[in-house]
């Protein structure tokens, strides 16, 4: 495993796990998954050196959160655990009441990264980083982030904390390229950190979807990408990053993943739904793509055009109700 160098106690691995997927009825990964697979994925992750592990108080409702610290255990202090607050009312007392909550469903006295999930459209940050500010002077929180914000946003939350906000996690993937135009340099120039989310495009990037195979759940059936046409779309981009593997020994997930975290200030945390996959992710942590490789990876996801927004709602709807879905 590889890791950054920022500062922080516990370093932050550039493979970690993320866990929207533990307990989240919207994955569908069922009661088995929850109850015994979700804990040996943390265990596993833990063994091969994976210490950023990334959850949110909204993910199954606190129960993300809960297995998540449950199956740290003792192994608590090798992680660093970053959560986050869904900033609906972000008053000072509001947000550290939420953070006491999810350090108590964490089993921590310490969130190493605490997030606020998404920008909040009306109120600006001076509000809720009053409650952070707060929460790091008594040791409750390490490092503020952010999720989902412009660079704009994230600089002004800086002003207004006062100090870094360490990170601002985005989706960004071979699909989702948006980042690379300001967020990464800006990360790179400041020692901030881009914590790239669905870095697999939800499982798009590892090639095991087609037309007549495509996954049953809730949040992929409300993903465009997975409609059967974009499937089809994407199969350039597939056969460009199998071809990548290839000369690797490597599958093309791991090639997304070793793309994504080409920049020394990006970190990837892939969710997983089988200890083989974490596993997998992790070791692409070691894959380093060559300049060719990385331009060819760019061409194929830039001939990449998936229907999106208005065009993609007959199909959704269709993929969702009607027949032969
Ligand atoms: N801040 C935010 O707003 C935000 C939004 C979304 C996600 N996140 C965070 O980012 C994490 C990851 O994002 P994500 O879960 O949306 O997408 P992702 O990591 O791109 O995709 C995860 C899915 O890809 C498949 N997969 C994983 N590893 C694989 C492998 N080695 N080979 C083949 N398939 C593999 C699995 O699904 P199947 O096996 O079922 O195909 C898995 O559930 C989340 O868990 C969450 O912590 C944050």
């Amino acid at each position: 495993m590889r890791y950054l160098s920022i500062g922080t106690g516990t370093e932050i691995s550039r493979i970690g796990l993320g866990t929207w997927q533990f307990g989240s009825r919207e994955w569908g990964y069922g009661e088995s998954y929850a109850g015994q697979q979700a804990r040996d994925i943390v265990r596993r992750a833990l063994e091969l050196g994976v210490t950023l592990f990334d959850t949110a108080e909204i993910y199954g409702f606190g129960r993300s959160e809960r297995i998540l610290g449950e199956a740290l255990g003792e192994d608590r202090e090798s992680a660093f655990i970053a959560t986050k607050i869904l900033p609906v009312l972000p008053i000072a007392p509001v947000v550290e009441q939420r953070a006491v909550a999810s350090a108590n469903r964490l089993r921590t006295r310490r969130l190493d990264l605490y997030q606020v999930h998404q920008p909040n459209p009306v109120v600006r940050d001076g509000t809720i980083m009053r409650g952070m500010r707060t929460l790091q002077q008594v040791g409750l929180v390490g490092e503020v982030g952010v999720s989902n914000y412009s660079l704009d946003r994230w600089r002004a939350a800086e002003r207004a904390l006062g100090s870094r906000v360490l990170s601002n996690q985005v989706r960004y993937s071979l699909v989702t390229r948006a980042p690379e135009r300001d967020l990464i340099p800006y990360a790179e120039s400041a020692d901030r950190v881009v914590i790239a989310y669905s870095p697999l495009e939800q499982g798009l990037l590892s090639g095991r979807y087609h037309r007549d195979s495509r996954p049953a759940n809730r949040v992929r059936a409300g993903n465009p990408l997975f409609l059967p046409e974009n499937l089809e779309r994407a199969a350039g981009l597939i056969a460009a990053l199998r071809s990548v593997a290839d000369a690797h020994g490597a599958t093309p997930a791991q090639v997304a993943l070793a793309w994504a975290i080409r920049s020394p200030a990006v970190v990837a945390i892939p969710g997983a739904s089988s200890v083989e996959q974490l596993e997998s992710n992790v070791a692409a942590a070691d894959i380093e793509l060559t300049g060719d490789e990385v331009q060819a990876l760019g061409a194929a996801a830039d001939a990449f055009r998936p229907v999106t927004g208005r065009a993609a709602l007959p199909g959704l709807v269709r993929a969702r109700f009607g027949p032969g879905r």
